[in-house]
């Protein structure tokens, strides 16, 4: 079935959402398949496709480009395509631009933004071209500079309150659902319950209404570090090495291709062929 802003709405206080991010085609088609309620073309792809360091230096065009692949390969799922830094911290001009060239070369359904209070105004005024919107608080990888690094936030009172207070304001400026992100449980715990609008936690405990995880991270196909949230639920880069691994050394004995890989030709065909050309 296919999932909306609406079945985001719905299933706040019954049941619990998940999203993984996708960047590709088969990737997306895979997640799709296995009935993800929706699929996240991160900023993210700066790091686990680009091998930067972090997300700055993804531009409009990269996530334009990722999400038309993702786009492609799904069915069912809801398409969020996350807005690059500097693609709306310019201007509200600039905001709305590029959150209508996700949806109109993209083929995403809705965007997503980091921070809070800053960008009400960018957020109201996406929700107003009609464009769903998704808000992103607590650890802003886009602000790492100014955060000192890839930290817990809410720990102390004065952010924590921020944090509440950014949810309430984000949900008013229109907003359908907030990810939050290496939050403390119990803290966002308050805002899953302050606000109406779906809550999707990463690195912030069980009491949201759903949760987000990186796919790289997840299936272990990323080694350069490893977010204490992260569970792993399958070792896929081990198995992927062993295929390789595998078919080097099948190829270098000769082992492949056998005959069900080949194609056939006719026999007579081929003799006459040798005779020419000998
Ligand atoms: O870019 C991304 O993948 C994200 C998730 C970590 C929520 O924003």
């Amino acid at each position: 079935m296919k999932k909306t802003v609406s079945t985001f709405l719905e299933a706040k206080g019954k049941r619990k959402l998940s999203m993984l991010t996708a960047y590709d085609y088969s990737m997306a088609k895979l997640i799709d398949e296995a009935g993800i309620d929706s699929i996240l073309v991160g900023d993210s792809l700066g790091m686990v496709i680009q091998g930067q360091e972090n997300t700055l230096s993804v531009t409009i065009e990269d996530m334009i480009y990722h999400t038309k692949l993702v786009s492609r390969g799904v069915k069912n799922a809801l398409v969020i395509a996350d807005m690059p830094f500097m693609s709306y911290q310019t201007s509200v001009y600039d905001a709305v631009s590029n959150a209508g060239k996700l949806i109109k070369e993209g083929g995403a359904v809705a965007v997503k933004l980091e921070g809070g209070i800053e960008f009400l105004e960018e957020i109201k005024t996406i929700v107003r071209a009609s464009i769903p919107v998704a808000g992103h608080i607590g650890l802003t990888p886009q602000s790492i500079n100014a955060l000192g690094g890839f930290k817990a936030q809410g720990k102390n009172e004065k952010v924590a309150r921020k944090l509440i207070e950014e949810a309430k304001k984000i949900e008013q400026a229109g907003a359908f659902c907030i990810v939050v992100e290496c939050v403390p449980e119990e803290l966002t715990k308050i805002i899953t319950e302050t606000v109406n609008i779906p809550i999707i936690g990463i690195g912030a405990g069980k009491y949201v209404d759903g949760q987000v995880l990186v796919y790289q991270d997840m299936l272990g196909m990323f080694s350069d570090f490893t977010p204490k949230f992260v569970k792993r639920y399958a070792n896929t880069g081990n198995i992927i090495k062993e295929a390789i691994e595998t078919y080097i050394k099948e190829t270098s004995e000769g082992s492949f291709p056998s005959k069900e890989h080949t194609f056939k030709i006719d026999k007579e065909l081929i003799e006459r062929l040798k005779i020419e050309n000998n």
